[in-house]
């Protein structure tokens, strides 16, 4: 699919200041030299800020990241995450299209998005309020047939459900993600049957749903004061690595007083009598000439041949 940049764009894009005090600290992640690498995540956040990736949001980014603005459009243009056309001012809603939602429904969901929305995907809705798309396999499968809403996940959808869930948005309310079918996660509809011990102390919802509703940033534009900025990278500088202490060496402990064998005499004290043992003034005798001198036998030589005539 040909993924363009739309054609009415906004004339600047700056990051607010705490999206800027997120984005720096984000860069600081990556040594000196390869900020580029932090590419994805302030997109995301411009995408966050915004609702779509503007072309001078990309270009702000690259900005900040000295990268050219080329390989930031590459990076935008590649993924199929970042909306680069405008969205729906409450909510772009992301039907997933693939196999498991397909065969429980999705079809169905879709029905309902050109019925409420508009007829094509990418368009807006005539109040602006709604857009939606059809997304390949979002990884909720085992919760088919699902969308991908704002940031969270609406799970065990009727086509029933999502106008609900649609309606509730357009009147300015949040509706609760997760399964919709009264399911924690991804347990039988009928209960669990294994890892029962479990239960007990659990919230209300499974971890995901549970911090949308306590976060509440669901479908919000994000400012960057949602939430406080943690950067443990950041305050906890790595600690100069200590020089490893020099073993103390260990020089070969002669086996002193300590007879090898019943003749008594150390292995340090015994005559060497190896061929190479010198001889000096109190080793007159050559080692080994004892040994009977072996001569070595003469080498046989051929006669040249004679050259045929
Ligand atoms: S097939 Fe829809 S989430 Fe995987």
């Amino acid at each position: 699919m040909l993924r363009r940049l739309y054609h009415d764009q906004p004339a600047t894009f700056a990051f607010t200041d705490a999206n800027l005090a997120w984005a720096e600290a984000q860069m600081k992640k990556f040594p000196e030299g390869r900020q580029a690498s932090a590419i994805i995540p302030l997109l995301w956040r411009a995408q966050e800020q915004e609702g779509w990736l503007t072309r001078p949001a990309i270009e702000y980014v690259a900005q900040m990241l000295d990268m050219a603005y080329m390989r930031a459009l590459e990076v935008a243009s590649f993924y199929f995450m970042f909306q680069l056309q405008p969205v729906g001012a409450v909510a772009h809603i992301q039907v997933c299209g693939t196999l498991s939602c397909m065969i429980c429904g999705a079809e169905d969901l879709i029905a309902v998005c050109k019925d409420k929305i508009a007829p094509k995907a990418h368009v807006l809705s005539a109040d602006g309020k709604f857009s939606w798309e059809e997304v390949e396999c979002l990884g909720s499968c085992a919760n088919a047939p699902m969308a991908q809403i704002g940031k969270d996940y609406y799970e065990d959808l009727t086509a029933e459900r999502l106008g609900e869930i649609i309606d509730e948005l357009a009147a300015g309310r949040v509706p609760t993600p997760g399964p919709q079918n009264g399911r924690f996660a991804a347990e039988p509809k009928s209960g669990l049957t294994t890892l029962k011990d479990f239960t007990s102390g659990k919230a209300q919802y499974n971890a995901s749903a549970q911090a949308a509703v306590d976060i509440g940033d669901t479908v919000k534009r994000i400012d960057g004061t949602e939430v406080p900025l943690l950067t443990p990278w950041i305050q906890q500088p790595p600690k100069p690595k200590k020089p490893a202490a020099a073993k103390p060496r260990k020089d070969p402990k002669p086996s002193a007083d300590v007879p090898p064998d019943s003749s008594g005499v150390t292995k340090q004290e015994a005559r060497a009598a190896s061929k190479g043992r010198p001889v000096s003034k109190s080793n007159p005798e050559p080692a080994g000439a004892e040994e009977k001198a072996v001569a070595p036998k003469p080498r046989a030589t051929r006669a040249p041949k004679k050259p045929k005539t």
